[in-house]
């Protein structure tokens, strides 16, 4: 079947089988391999990018579900100039990444949360984390990174 969407600006189509989930037709189809696959249990958020503006793991999804939607993935998130969002510069300037494998999920994650919450409470942001796994940081720097990003004073951390 065909499949057309609006990724990252940039409207594509492809031919995909009904079962291709949106997670594999961004990565195999489209090469856009920033969005990872960490799991099948649709646990780590890995996987995390907006459909519409709203934050979604694209491996609980079929691509033909998106069909005619609006996809922003993490190659998306950079200015056209390559400046980084203000939560990829916070992930750099507050170490909030070290293998980097969930880092993709967590900055989508991150964005959709400020976008609707512009100042979160460290609760909320590790309320909203939820569904992201992180197997090597420990999350805390991850936590100041969107604390950062959302310009607020950085708080003691409660311990994990
Ligand atoms: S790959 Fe989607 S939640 Fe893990
Ligand atoms: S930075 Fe390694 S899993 Fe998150």
């Amino acid at each position: 079947m065909k499949v057309s969407m609006e990724v990252n600006g940039r409207t594509v189509s492809g031919d995909i089988e009904g079962r291709t989930l949106l997670v594999d037709f961004l990565r195999e189809g489209l090469h856009l391999t920033g969005t990872h696959v960490g799991c099948d249990t649709s646990q780590c958020g890995a996987c995390t990018v907006h459909v519409d503006g709203a934050q979604v793991k694209a491996c609980t999804m079929f691509a033909a579900e998106a069909e005619g939607a609006k996809v922003t993935t993490i190659e998306g998130v950079a200015a056209p100039d390559g400046t980084l969002s203000a939560v990829q510069q916070a992930f750099q300037d507050y170490h909030g990444l070290q293998c980097g494998f969930c880092t993709p999920g967590m900055v989508m994650a991150a964005t959709s949360l400020l976008h609707d919450n512009p100042k979160p409470t460290e609760a909320e942001i590790r309320h909203h984390l939820d569904g992201n796994i992180c197997r090597c940081t420990g999350y805390h720097n991850i936590i100041k990174a969107i604390m950062a990003a959302s310009g607020q004073e950085m708080p003691a951390l409660a311990a994990e």
